[in-house]
This record gives structure tokens, C-alpha cells and sequence, in this order.
């Protein structure tokens, strides 16, 4: 899990520094952590975007992971697939969309807010 130390004070209000850039490369999904939250950090062709790392089927983990050619994250367990940027279900078993989280980039510095789910 990556994490980054020494990088928060441009944070801004409520987000906090997850992973440098160059830790994610595009099509790449890399675990977080982020208040206390394990995060699925994913960089669709240079934008990035924080899901839960955890299914919402049966729990299983949505990062370390490649995303796929349509920028989706599939579950390692039973295939559920969702979409990269706001955690909707592409395909089940899941049912429901996994939360998704606001995201930053500053200096070359992801930052996640967990405070508030990424507005719909
Ligand atoms: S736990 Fe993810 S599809 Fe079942």
C-alpha cells in the first residue's frame, strides 16, 4: 500500500496525500490508504480517481489492479465490473455502485478527501 509522508501542507481542506504521480501510471489501479480508508487509486489517461477498495458484492479488492481498455475495474473474486470514475456497477454479480471519493492532484501529488463522497 502506498503512502505518502512529508507532502501534506498544500494539502487542501479535508484531503489528504496518498501517492505521488509517477506511483500510478496510466491504466494502472494502486491501493491506498487515506484516513483510515483502504482506496483503489486509478489514472484513466491522466486523470485520477479514488474508489473504496472493496467490492460491494462480498468484499473482495479492487486494488492492486490494470484497468481495463473502457476504464473499468474488474473484482478478482467473482468478475463484478465498475467504472473507474464514479464507482457505478458495469457488470455483477455486485448490485450496488462502489463509493467513490474527490480527488486533487497538487505539485505532482494525489490527494483523496474522504470527508465527502465525489459529488454524482
Ligand atoms: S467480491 Fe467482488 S465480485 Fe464478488
Amino acid at each position: 500500500m502506498s503512502h505518502v509522508t512529508g507532502l501534506t501542507n498544500a494539502a487542501p481542506a479535508g484531503f489528504i496525500a496518498v501517492a505521488p504521480v509517477g506511483d500510478v501510471p496510466p491504466g494502472w489501479v494502486l491501493r491506498v490508504s487515506a484516513g483510515g480508508r483502504d482506496i483503489a487509486l486509478s489514472n484513466v489517461d491522466g486523470q485520477f480517481h479514488a474508489l473504496d477498495n472493496s467490492c460491494t458484492h462480498a468484499g473482495g479488492p479492487l486494488a492492486p489492479n490494470h484497468l481495463s481498455p473502457a476504464c473499468t475495474l474488474e473484482c478478482p473474486w467473482h468478475n463484478s465490473v465498475f467504472d473507474a470514475a464514479t464507482g457505478e456497477v458495469v457488470a455483477g454479480p455486485a448490485r450496488k455502485p462502489v463509493r467513490a471519493y474527490r480527488v486533487e492532484v497538487i505539485d505532482g501529488v494525489v490527494y483523496v478527501s474522504v470527508d465527502a463522497a465525489k459529488p454524482a
